[in-house]
């Protein structure tokens, strides 16, 4: 927070402590005004609908708890942060007391995680605790982008099949998750124009063995020659180093529909995976590894 801001909410909170002491202690009356002896109490001369208002002070008990409150105030404001900048003579932040009770769920979890440490991807996708741990950290961490049930949409892959961008290993799994990935799909509009859009998606559409216009499909086939095999490869299946997809198998990452190919084509894509090692530790990305593993292996 900027100096004049931290002072602006300092000079309101001790304008507004310090009238609230003034408001109390200048309407405070200890005193009850002696009663005549022939009549009733003092009143203020305060009438609402026929009904009149003692002038009495307000009990001992109710202003105690305004003081109460302000005193509360004060002590609050020193010990815990906000005055402006001032960070409370106690030191307390939230970040602080998130940290410590992360700190402490660690060490209870390490515990159960490390009943899990000898064993092997393999061994863990098909161990029910893990199982059991595995999804959670999944619904926790992951099913924002690939679904609850792993099974993905448009642009986030399926992790439940055995098409893999990136390899289906217990290695290259755990890759993906720890270091994140990111597909470098170049746009093509600019080198092979809307003609060889359509071309090289009807030749695609001949990879898939699906329905398709033979005469442009030749002209797609060249235009792949050049510009694709580089990554898809030479008859499309793809290349897991570079996580190009297959082209020949009927998954589409986004979308199956010749608009959508061919917008990927002249645009190009970049999906990206966020690399998971700075929030979650090398005992739960196994656990995540094996539980993803688990689900292409059912
Ligand atoms: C912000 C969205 C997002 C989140 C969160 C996310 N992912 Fe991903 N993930 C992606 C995208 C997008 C890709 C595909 C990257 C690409 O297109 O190159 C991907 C790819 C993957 C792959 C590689 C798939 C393949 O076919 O090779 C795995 C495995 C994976 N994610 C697992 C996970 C796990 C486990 C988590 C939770 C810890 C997770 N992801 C969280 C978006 C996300
Ligand atoms: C530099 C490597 C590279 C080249 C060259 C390349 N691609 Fe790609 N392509 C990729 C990557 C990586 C992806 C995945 C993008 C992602 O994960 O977001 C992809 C994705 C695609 C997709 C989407 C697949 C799906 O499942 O939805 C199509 C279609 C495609 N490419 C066609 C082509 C065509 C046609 C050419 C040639 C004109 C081409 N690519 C050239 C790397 C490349």
């Amino acid at each position: 927070m900027s100096t004049f801001w931290s002072l602006w909410i300092s000079i309101i909170t001790i304008i507004t402590t310090v009238g609230v002491c003034w408001v109390l202690l200048s309407n405070r009356k200890v005193v009850v005004k002696e009663k005549p002896k022939d009549g009733e109490a003092p009143k203020t001369g305060h009438v609402y609908d026929g009904i009149e208002e003692y002038d009495n002070p307000l009990p001992g008990w109710w202003f105690n708890m305004f003081v109460g409150t302000v005193v509360f105030t004060i002590i609050y404001l020193v010990l815990y942060p906000g005055m402006g900048n001032f960070p409370g003579v106690l030191g307390w932040t939230s970040d602080g007391q998130w940290q410590e009770q992360e700190k402490k769920a660690e060490v209870r979890f390490e515990a159960v995680y490390a009943t899990f440490d000898g064993l092997s991807i393999e061994e863990l996708s098909v161990n029910p605790e893990a199982f059991k741990i595995g999804r959670r950290l999944f619904g926790n961490n992951c099913a924002v982008c690939h679904g609850s049930d792993g099974r993905g949409s448009y642009g986030f892959p399926n992790l439940t099949d055995d098409d893999w961008l990136y390899g289906g290993t217990p290695e290259a799994i755990e890759a993906s998750i720890t270091h994140g990935r990111s597909g470098m799909m170049p746009g093509w509009a600019a080198a092979i124009g809307e003609e060889g859009v359509n071309q090289v998606t009807e030749y695609l559409f001949k990879l898939g063995d699906s329905e398709h216009d033979a005469k442009l499909a030749e002209g797609g086939e060249k235009v792949f020659a050049s510009f694709c095999v580089a990554c898809h490869g030479v008859g499309g299946e793809g290349n897991q180093a570079l996580g190009a997809p297959n082209l020949t198998d009927d998954i589409w990452l986004y979308g199956r529909s010749p608009e959508l190919i061919k917008t990927t084509i002249r645009s190009g894509r970049q999906g990206l995976m966020p690399a998971q090692s700075e929030q979650l530790r090398e005992s739960k990305i196994r656990l995540l590894t094996a539980y993803v593993y688990s689900l292409a292996h059912q």
